[in-house]
This record gives structure tokens, C-alpha cells and sequence, in this order.
């Protein structure tokens, strides 16, 4: 029998999203989304010149991503500042995002993007590439497709889609394991896999089916967010 979700949500149903471009009037582009509890605020600020000048690239501009948790994200206040958490999940952001990006028109460049987690319930990496992901949009810069990201993953047997928190700590059965990924919005490209628990080979396709359709809804919702500055 499949087991219950804490919130009540069938296996393949994500949080309730919500999405908004042009946020941060004065960056160059930024976005909100969210995951149910989960909100993730992004900026881009750039293409500028990059320093040091020893880190340009004359053949393209760069993405740099900075992700953190806000402290008030959580329950227990977190310390402010970098972390190593924070250090991976902006690499793995960056990874992320960088193939949908063409920078080649911004030689010794950089494009920064913020990305600050305002509420953390679970998937704030997650949240925040998409949020990211519209940023960019929203700054005019030359994107191949959008990306959207999800983490979905494993309950006891269950293959589940966006696990909150409290699923992500599932103690009982096999337990959880968490399964974040990002991908093209219009092809089957993916350029994020994470995981963190355990799961059988045979099984990781399904985890991907699910993704694939889980992102099929996160792209309407950022579509629609991007139509609507389009039309003001
Ligand atoms: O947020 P995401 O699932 O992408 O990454 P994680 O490292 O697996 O973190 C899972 C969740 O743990 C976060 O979304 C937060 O809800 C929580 N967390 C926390 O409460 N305090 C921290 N310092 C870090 C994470």
C-alpha cells in the first residue's frame, strides 16, 4: 500500500507554486518562486567586467551564482554567512544553469546571480534554479530554453515528487531518499542529478519520468510568470 504524505498530496503532486518576475526593481533580473513553504528570491546582476582579471575568460562571459539560507529561514536560526552547504549549492546551481546560458557574446564578462532562500521547507536548491532560471530570462540574456528543477525522490517504496521537509527526515521502511534535478524545460536534457539516500538502480528511471513530468508544470508556471511583465 502506498504510504500517506504528510501534507496529504498524491506521489506525483508538487507543492502549490507560486511565481513572479521583475521582484527586485533594481537588478538587472530577478524572480521569486516557491514551493508550498519553501520561497526562493533571485537576482542577476551583469554581464560587467569580472575581477580579478586573472579569472576572465576571453572567449566567454561566466556565470557566478551565490545561493544561501536566509537566518530567519528556519526554525533553528542558522548562523549567517557562507557555509559549505551554501559553497555546493552554488556550484551545483551554476552546473545547473551554465548549458541553458550563452555568454559567448560577453567575453571577459560575469553574470551574477543571487539566490537567497527567504522560507526553507525542503528543495530550497531547487526553488532557487527556478527562480534563477526566470532571473535570467527576465535580464534579456541569450538563453537556449529555461531550466526547472525539482527534487523528488523515494518515501519507504514510494517514488515521490517535491518532498517537504518532514518527508525528507522519513525514518520508517527504507526511509527517504532525496533526488534533485534540473533540466531543460523543452527537451530531455538534465544538467542536475543529486542524491542524497539510497535507491535501487532499476528505480532511477522512474525517479526521472516523474521529474520529467513534474517539470512540464514547473515550466507553465514560470512561462506564465514571464508572460505577465511581457505584457506590462
Ligand atoms: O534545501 P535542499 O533540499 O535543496 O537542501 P538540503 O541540504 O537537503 O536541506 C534540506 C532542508 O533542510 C532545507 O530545505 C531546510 O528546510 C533544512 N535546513 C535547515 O533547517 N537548516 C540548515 N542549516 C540547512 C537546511
Amino acid at each position: 500500500m502506498a504510504i500517506k504524505r504528510t501534507d496529504g498530496r498524491s506521489l506525483t503532486e508538487l507543492r502549490p507554486m507560486i511565481a513572479k518576475v521583475g521582484v527586485i526593481p533594481n537588478a538587472d533580473g530577478s524572480a521569486i518562486f516557491s514551493f508550498g513553504d519553501t520561497v526562493a528570491i533571485a537576482a542577476v546582476y551583469g554581464p560587467k567586467q569580472l575581477h580579478p582579471q586573472h579569472m576572465q575568460d576571453p572567449a566567454t562571459g561566466i556565470l557566478r551564482c551565490t545561493y544561501d539560507l536566509l537566518s530567519f529561514s528556519v526554525h533553528d536560526r542558522k548562523k549567517p554567512g557562507p557555509s559549505r552547504r551554501s559553497q555546493e549549492i552554488s556550484k551545483v546551481t551554476e552546473w545547473a544553469l551554465s548549458p541553458a546560458l550563452d555568454l559567448q557574446g560577453f567575453p571577459n564578462q560575469v553574470v551574477d546571480v543571487q539566490i537567497y532562500v527567504i522560507q526553507a521547507d525542503a528543495g530550497t536548491r531547487t526553488a532557487g534554479i527556478n527562480a534563477a532560471s526566470m532571473a535570467l530570462a527576465h535580464a534579456g540574456l541569450p538563453m537556449k530554453d529555461l531550466i526547472c528543477s525539482v527534487a523528488c525522490g523515494k518515501l519507504d517504496k514510494d517514488i515521490v515528487v517535491d518532498l517537504n521537509k518532514d518527508e525528507e527526515d522519513f525514518k520508517d521502511g527504507e526511509g527517504a531518499t532525496d533526488f534533485p534535478l534540473a533540466k531543460f524545460a523543452t527537451s530531455d536534457e538534465f544538467t542536475l542529478m543529486q542524491l542524497d539516500g539510497k535507491i535501487q538502480p532499476e528505480r532511477v528511471k522512474e525517479v526521472i519520468e516523474a521529474a520529467t513530468e513534474a517539470c512540464k508544470e514547473i515550466y507553465e508556471v514560470q512561462k506564465k510568470a514571464l508572460k505577465e511583465v511581457v505584457k506590462h
